[in-house]
């Protein structure tokens, strides 16, 4: 089941969307990821409370003029008292990447929509194994911080890298197995003296911890091959958390425009409960819930707006919809009635929704 898919989002305004973060520090973890250390202003501090594995969307500059939009995972804990951080790793031919790592200095101010995303643990107290590969870290060195500083679990990471010089985050990791012996084992994998990390290969590793929920982090061949070897080992497909690393397409910061339809009767009406309070909104039969709920002035959770991320997941209460698109959500979640308002489209008149 996903999690609500924002931290606090009191005392935002309606509408704002992104915010102004200071670049605080830039850290050069290895010769092409870039650590940025961020600051809130004061008046939107509590809009990036967030879980760990949560991400930001950055608004950079196109090469065109136009916004660009990117995804970055926080690698900070909200369990630790750190500053906001998100890492960048190069990616070769990349735009966004390479902007970021060439154009960034302290001082420096950014876009950025509130953090946002699902995959995150229910609870710090249960055993967890986290997988990562690359820069498929940051949100698992998220997760195993707050379960460290903030709850009682035990946590196993196989983090896999190309070779040495590639491995991010080596002294901080090296840092909490050595203040956490008996609650943290770090077990790196690197291509260049192991190979490559086959099904066979991985589920030998894994078998031990087949029995803990399982965050899954890096290029999609190694979380297939991850989830092949759990599930090859009886781990349900459920306690199996995947985050997938894509580049957004469309210019996910313009205003959606609704069409006046929507008063005059098409569709039907959604009464949606966000952070406690109920908003009534004309619903055409057409228009995705989200862009219904932006373009009102609500400040509904998103990042993609192409049903890929899961940030703008919400549960129907009564009523019906369907998607246009879903790339994250499972037949469990649908069962639950977890939907993305970014895809959802209404089937009765009047549909209920709530984000919490
Ligand atoms: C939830 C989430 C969290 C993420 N967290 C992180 C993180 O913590 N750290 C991190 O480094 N990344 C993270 N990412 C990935 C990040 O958002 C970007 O996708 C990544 O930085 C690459 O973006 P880019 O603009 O540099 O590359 P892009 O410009 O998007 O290009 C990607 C690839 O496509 C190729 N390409 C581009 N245009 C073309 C074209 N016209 N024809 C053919 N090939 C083309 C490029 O050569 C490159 O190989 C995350 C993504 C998501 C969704
Ligand atoms: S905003 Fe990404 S799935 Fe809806």
């Amino acid at each position: 089941m996903p999690e609500p898919a924002t931290g606090a989002r009191s005392g935002a305004r309606p509408g704002a969307r992104t915010h102004r973060l200071r670049v605080v520090e830039v850290i050069a973890e290895t010769a092409d990821a870039h650590s940025l250390v961020l600051q809130a202003p004061s008046e939107s501090a509590d809009r990036f409370a967030y879980r760990p594995g949560q991400f930001l969307t950055l608004k950079l500059p196109g090469a065109d003029g136009g916004p660009v939009a990117r995804c970055y995972s926080l690698a900070s804990s909200p369990d630790t008292g750190e500053p906001l951080k998100i890492t960048v790793k190069r990616v070769a031919g990349g735009y966004g990447s390479n902007w970021v790592c060439d154009h960034l200095a302290a001082g420096d101010e950014l876009e950025v929509l509130p953090p946002a995303g699902t995959f995150t643990p229910a609870s710090l107290d249960g055993d967890l194994l986290l997988v990562a590969g690359g820069s498929g870290i940051t949100p698992v060195l998220s997760i195993a911080k707050s379960v460290l500083a903030g709850g009682r679990g035990r946590v196993v990471l196989l983090y896999a890298n190309r070779d040495e010089s590639s491995v991010v985050f080596r002294d901080e990791l090296r840092t909490l197995a050595e203040d956490h012996p008996h609650r943290l084992l770090v077990v790196h994998w690197l291509e260049s003296l192991q190979g490559l990390p086959t099904v066979d290969r991985l589920a030998a590793a894994l078998a031990p911890y087949t029995g803990r929920e399982a965050f899954v982090c890096g290029p999609e061949p190694l979380m297939d091959a991850v989830e092949q070897a759990l599930r090859s080992l009886g781990a349900p497909g459920d306690r199996i958390h995947r985050e997938r690393f894509f580049s957004l397409g469309a210019d996910v910061f313009d205003t959606p425009a609704v069409p006046l339809g929507a008063a005059a009767g098409d569709g039907g009406t959604a009464e949606v409960e966000l952070d406690g309070v109920t908003h009534t909104v004309a619903w055409p039969s057409a228009t995705p819930l989200l862009d219904v709920l932006l373009a009102a002035g609500v400040d509904a959770p998103f990042s993609c707006r192409e049903g890929a991320c899961s940030a703008c997941t919400c549960r129907v209460v009564a009523g019906e919809v369907k998607m246009l698109r879903n790339d994250v959500l499972d037949d469990q979640d649908i069962t639950e009635g977890y939907v993305l308002a970014c895809q959802a489209l209404p089937l009765t008149d009047r549909v209920e929704i709530t984000y919490s």
